[in-house]
């Protein structure tokens, strides 16, 4: 029988966006951006982490999609597009997750015809091994995850699963879970601090 198993836990979820949230404050210090969440995924890492970051910003949403069930069909839908007009702004966008990397260059693509200023990514997890497209890489990243498809926390697999407070992942008995590399987390949460002091 499939169980599901926790791979970042709640408190070290709310760790890591404070981090987050504090490092996006003091990169946006005197300006205004434009905080994007990608509809449903990033739903709850947008209002988990837009309410701690405290520069003057807005927010607007947007939903596109490229996947069916855990396969990507590698084309990018616009299907809800933003109601605010970018026009030399600086726009962070705040996706769930980076795997083959394609709905976001498809997504940056899309958004630079708009002409903002500048564009930036912050996504809650990255996987790395899966990318495909390297046209685009987060300027801030919440967690770096091994190859495994992860639900809970905004994230689904068709449309399940949103509202489990925390990453998780479908296993059976036999699966042995990959651990997500603590380390890497640990440096992560250095590299965060060193960025704020200087
Ligand atoms: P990419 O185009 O392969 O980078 O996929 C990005 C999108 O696919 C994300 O915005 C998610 O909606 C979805 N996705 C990718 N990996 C996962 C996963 O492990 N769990 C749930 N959704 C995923
Ligand atoms: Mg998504």
């Amino acid at each position: 029988m499939d169980k599901i198993k926790t791979l970042i836990d709640e408190e070290t979820i709310n760790n890591r966006i404070q981090e987050l949230a504090n490092e996006i404050s003091f990169d946006y210090i005197g300006k205004e951006p434009v905080l994007v969440c990608i509809l449903k995924g990033a739903s709850y890492f947008f209002t988990d982490l837009t309410r701690r970051i405290n520069t003057d910003s807005v927010i607007d949403f947007m939903r596109i999609s490229s996947y069916e069930g855990d396969k990507s069909t590698g084309k990018v839908n616009i299907k809800l597009d933003l109601s605010t007009d970018i026009k030399d702004k600086d726009v962070l966008i705040v996706e769930d997750i980076i795997d083959t990397g394609i709905t976001l260059s498809g997504l940056y693509d899309h958004l630079l015809e708009k002409n903002p200023k500048s564009i930036k990514l912050c996504v809650l997890l990255d996987k790395p091994e899966r990318r495909e497209s390297f046209d685009i890489t987060p300027d801030y990243t919440g967690f770096v995850i091994p190859n495994r498809f992860v639900i809970g926390y905004g994230l689904d697999y068709d449309e399940r699963y949103r509202n489990i407070p925390n990453i998780s992942c479908i296993t059976s008995d036999s699966d042995e879970i990959m651990e997500i590399d603590r380390n890497n987390i640990k440096k992560q949460l250095i590299k965060t601090k060193k960025n704020i002091l200087h």
